[in-house]
């Protein structure tokens, strides 16, 4: 049976997400907020996250792709960006669910600079510092893990198990 143990429980996300939104939302400067989302996998934790700042925002996507469909990164970033919305003039919180490797997140923030933003922060769900190759560090980390492949709450292996409430433990 390749999905574990839960990792981390629904109430622990929940309480850290309400957390983790006020600080932010108290972090970043007054003026227009644009919180950008990555599909698919933060999709979970930016619509807890949104909530819980306190303030007003508006909302786009940005689809990353950097997996084929295992648990090892192919290293190639694909974007599309069709949603993301007007980041102009604005500040932007990029939201991601996972920041491995770093590629993803460093391919996202430096696409949407070219927007001209007023400024741009990062928030991920979950950071696995180990494994960083990028120059990159989120501003904002849910939770910091070692070097293991979890589902759940978004995450997924294989389009499955995103659904999950809770975050899982998995080896394929
Ligand atoms: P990076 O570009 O290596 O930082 O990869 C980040 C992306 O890899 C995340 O946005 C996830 O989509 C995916 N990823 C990395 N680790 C996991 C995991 O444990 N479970 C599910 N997806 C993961
Ligand atoms: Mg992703």
């Amino acid at each position: 049976m390749p999905l574990g143990d839960i990792l981390i429980s629904q109430t622990e996300i929940r309480r850290r997400v309400e957390v983790l939104g006020r600080q932010i939302g108290e972090a970043i400067p007054p003026g227009d907020l644009h919180v950008i989302a990555t599909l698919k996998g933060a999709l979970f934790f930016a619509v807890d996250l949104v909530r819980a700042l306190g303030r007003e925002a508006t909302l786009g996507f940005i689809t990353a792709s950097s997996y084929g469909s295992g648990t090892e990164s192919s290293g190639k970033v694909l974007l599309h960006q069709e949603d993301i919305g007007e980041p102009a003039g604005r500040h932007l919180l990029v939201v991601d669910d996972i920041i491995d490797t770093g590629r993803t997140l460093l391919a996202v923030t430096e696409s949407l600079r070219a927007h001209r933003p007023l400024s741009v922060r990062t928030a991920v769900l979950i950071g696995k510092p180990a494994r960083r190759e990028a120059a990159i560090e989120a501003d904002y980390v849910g939770f910091t893990i070692d070097d293991i492949f979890v589902v759940g709450y978004g995450l997924d292996y294989d389009e499955k198990y995103r659904t999950l409430p809770d975050i899982h433990f998995f080896s394929p």
